[in-house]
């Protein structure tokens, strides 16, 4: 087997069958470790272009296009896909614009099947949960792991269980959960206890934890920039910049660059840049204060996706910042708010969470850390239709603390023609004092 578990503190290793999401000798977090030397085909670029434009599964998917890095050893015919993957990468002038960058790329992974990035993590864990043998799997979310984890384990014929705040969600994950079936338990607790006790509830029911603490749903999101450096010819940009809640994605993008550098995919690594929101900051206070006394928060933001205090890829994203010379921003929800409009303006969209991606890039460049000339992707996590009443709050200015700078406000009328003519009639500017008349 090419593949096992290991312990990202001691290294100590655990056969890939073991369900298990924490060392048993020092309680770190755990890898998948591949031997890539024992890869059944060489593992090159043209292994994965040639896979474009796949028209049958598995490699018509995204995430599978690339399995010799992401699950070598699992067989075709257990894999739960639905055609994840495969998303834009959008060159956007007008966002690198307001951002101060020449070349700003967004990859949207709100094109992904359920609407967001989750669904490249929940195809690799949700098919090693089958592999597994299991009926039952869990989750708690802030919406979009449960939207997706209740999809496939649908697919897959598996009860998926999740455990959601009763307040501060968002209202198109909470249908999303209810429609695809999913066994949905409001608690009257904030992400962070809740993901304390879906870890208890599932040891004592024997059901499977289908949060990022479990490593093969790492596997399948390290595919965002696996896809993203292809989409670029494999040619590295000079920053990514990624949101940061729960901290599975900045986890996995730090494994799947240092993979491709490995590997040769790429020829030099890109620096990470994780983003959080100012009232959900806990990474952004541990690198400010250099990395000593790690502190929970209370979280707090409009952002509903990335209000977690206590995230449990801690190490992990840390990890991954050393690799590739990291670093750790905030941002207001008054800025979030207002990437999120230019973003949904141009006619692209995406939820609050993943506006920090270009709000961060801003600020970054505003504090001189990424330079004018530096090309920079950020990655878009979730669709536009997950969070409408942010989107309606904003623009009704009835988000409180919010000003809607770029407000695009609805207008109304009576059903009357000689009104709506009226309303909908250019208006001449007025003419500047002097220039008017013969
Ligand atoms: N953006 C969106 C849209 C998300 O849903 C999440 C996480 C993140 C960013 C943060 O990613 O946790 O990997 O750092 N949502 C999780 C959920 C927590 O339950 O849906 P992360």
């Amino acid at each position: 087997m090419p593949s096992s578990l290991q312990c990202i503190d001691c290294a100590q290793q655990y056969p890939l069958m073991r369900v298990i999401y924490a060392c048993e000798r020092c309680g770190g977090l755990l890898d998948v470790a591949h031997d890539f030397d024992k890869s059944a085909k060489p593992i090159t670029r043209s292994l994965f272009d040639e896979r474009l434009g796949a028209l049958d599964p598995p490699y018509s998917s995204g995430v599978w296009r690339f399995k010799e890095i992401v699950y070598p050893d699992i067989e075709d015919a257990q894999i739960v896909s639905r055609g994840e993957g495969n998303t834009n990468l959008y060159p956007l002038p007008r966002v690198a614009a307001y951002a101060g960058v020449d070349t700003l790329l967004l990859k949207h992974e709100g094109e992904n099947p359920t609407g967001s990035f989750k669904d490249r993590g929940m195809t690799s864990g949700v098919t090693h949960a089958r592999r597994l043998g299991m009926q039952r799997v869990a989750c708690a979310s802030t919406g979009n792991t449960s939207a997706s984890m209740a999809s496939y384990a649908a697919m897959a014929g598996m009860q998926g269980i999740i455990f959601l705040q009763n307040t501060a969600i968002a209202l198109g994950k909470l249908a999303q959960g209810i429609a695809y079936g999913g066994t949905c338990l409001q608690i009257n607790a904030d992400f962070d206890r809740n993901m304390a006790l879906v870890r208890q509830v599932a040891e004592r029911l024997g059901i499977y934890v289908l949060n990022s603490i479990n490593p093969f749903r790492l596997e399948g999101q390290k595919t965002i920039l696996f896809e993203a450096l292809q989409q670029m010819r494999w040619q590295a940009p000079d920053w990514i910049v990624v949101p940061g809640g729960n901290l599975g994605n900045s986890s996995a993008f730090g494994k799947a660059l240092l993979e491709m550098h490995q590997l040769g995919l790429i020829d030099r690594l890109p620096r990470l840049a994780i983003v959080q929101a100012e009232g959900a900051n806990p990474l952004y206070r541990h690198y400010a204060g250099g990395f000593r006394d790690f502190q929970p928060v209370k979280a707090e933001t409009i952002a509903t996706a990335i209000k977690i205090g206590d995230p449990v890829n801690l190490q992990k994203a840390i990890r991954a910042l050393e690799w590739t010379g990291g670093v750790v921003e905030q941002v207001s929800d008054q800025q979030i708010m207002d990437a999120k409009a230019l973003i949904d303006g141009i006619g692209i969209g995406c939820e609050p969470a993943s506006a920090c991606s270009v709000a961060g890039a801003r600020k970054l460049v505003e504090r001189g850390i990424i330079k004018r000339g530096d090309t920079v992707l950020g990655v878009l996590t979730g669709h536009v239709l997950k969070d409408p009443q942010a989107t309606i709050g904003y623009h009704a200015d009835e988000l409180p603390g919010i000003t809607p700078t770029l407000r695009n406000p609805m207008l109304s009328a009576e059903a009357d023609l000689e009104q709506i003519v009226e309303l909908l009639s250019p208006h001449p500017k007025p003419l500047p004092q002097n220039e008017g008349g013969a």
